[in-house]
């Protein structure tokens, strides 16, 4: 058995903050941002959490499968920005869908967090535990990001996205993952939740640090490698594959990943103009307005890969 997608669905606030917005509060400008990103706008909560963001998604992704609550054995919510440490966000959207019979938890993997709950959906499902999966990647960036640190603030945004999971005929191809806790230094953010964390907020580690230049090299070297190591080991050839759907997080590293791997960027499709980078939710953001956007076609194969805090990063096939 494997796990088809049967259903997506993404929210986002409707609020947003475009360069300008950022240009009034820390030092920089549209033409910056836009070169060194390809971001022009971020949408930013005002009142929605990443509960009602996840939920939102949820009843998307839910309608466009055809699938009750009730129907769903397993929710998995990727978020590293949970509105309450008990009970997880994934109890939370089960409470307000009336998925009675799922079981919840969440899964932290930070902006590989699609990716690896992808995998871990398709575990589930091909070992028969669970069969009907609700995938969701929620996440608050705004309530981390240091607002007066130019260097990281312009990058990432508020959104939700998800996937309805069932199971079908087929064998589960290897996926490639990998973690390095060894240089999680460079992409960090504390927990408010610790002893003597009124210092931690004074020195401002409970927003997130990011040493852009290490994250960008590291991404542009490991992203193609992981997705070359995946034709290796599914015996795919690159120019079989019809779509790239990766973790939105430069317009630069995504256009370098195609050009390392020698692939025509159109088949790389990109939102980060819309949403800048939204973690976990990036990847099922664009896989749902490609989905809504009849952009995918049955048998299709769809290259996922992401990367992020950890570090962590990856690629899996999907087969539309
Ligand atoms: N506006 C204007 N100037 C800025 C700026 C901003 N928002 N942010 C940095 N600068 C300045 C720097 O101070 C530096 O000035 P200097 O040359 O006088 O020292 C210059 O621009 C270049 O800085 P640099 O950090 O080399 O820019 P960059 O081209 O690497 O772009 C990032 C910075 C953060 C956009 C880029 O490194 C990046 O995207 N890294 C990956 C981050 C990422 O993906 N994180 C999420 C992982 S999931």
């Amino acid at each position: 058995m494997i796990g088809k997608i049967c259903g997506t669905g993404s929210y986002a606030p409707s609020n947003y903050w475009d360069n300008n917005d950022l240009a009034k509060m820390v030092d920089t400008s549209d033409e910056w941002i836009r070169e060194r990103t390809g971001v022009v706008r971020r949408h930013i909560s005002v009142d929605d959490t990443t509960v009602s963001m996840a939920v939102k998604a949820s009843r998307a992704a839910l309608e466009n499968a055809g699938v009750k609550p009730e129907e769903l054995d397993l929710i998995i919510v990727s978020t590293i920005t949970s509105n309450k440490i008990i009970p997880c966000a994934a109890c939370e959207v089960q409470k307000e869908l009336g998925a009675v019979n799922a079981t919840c938890f969440d899964m932290s993997a930070a902006c590989s967090g699609f990716l690896f709950g992808y995998n871990a959906a398709q575990a589930y499902i091909s070992s028969g535990m669970y069969q009907t999966v609700l995938l969701v990647g929620s996440e608050m960036l705004s309530q981390i990001v240091n607002w007066q640190d130019r260097s990281s603030c312009i990058l990432f945004g508020d959104g939700a996205g998800a996937a309805v999971f069932r199971p079908a005929e087929g064998v589960l191809p290897p996926c490639v993952t990998y973690s390095d806790g060894a240089k999680g230094q460079v992409l960090s953010c504390e927990s408010r939740h610790q002893k003597g964390w009124e210092e931690k907020v004074k020195e401002g580690s409970t927003v997130v640090y990011m040493d852009g230049r290490e994250v960008f090299k590291f991404a542009v070297k490991q992203e193609p490698a992981a997705i070359r190591k995946l034709m290796e080991l599914t015996g795919e050839k690159l120019e079989d594959i019809d779509w790239f759907i990766l973790h939105q997080a430069n317009l630069r590293i995504i256009e370098s990943v195609a050009k390392r791997l020698k692939v025509d960027m159109a088949k790389f499709p990109t939102n980060i103009h819309e949403y800048g980078n939204t973690s976990s939710a990036s990847i099922a953001i664009l896989l749902d307005e490609m989905n809504r956007k009849g952009m995918l076609k049955e048998g299709q194969k769809i290259v996922l890969s992401g990367f992020g805090a950890g570090l962590s990063w990856g690629a899996s096939l999907l087969t539309w």
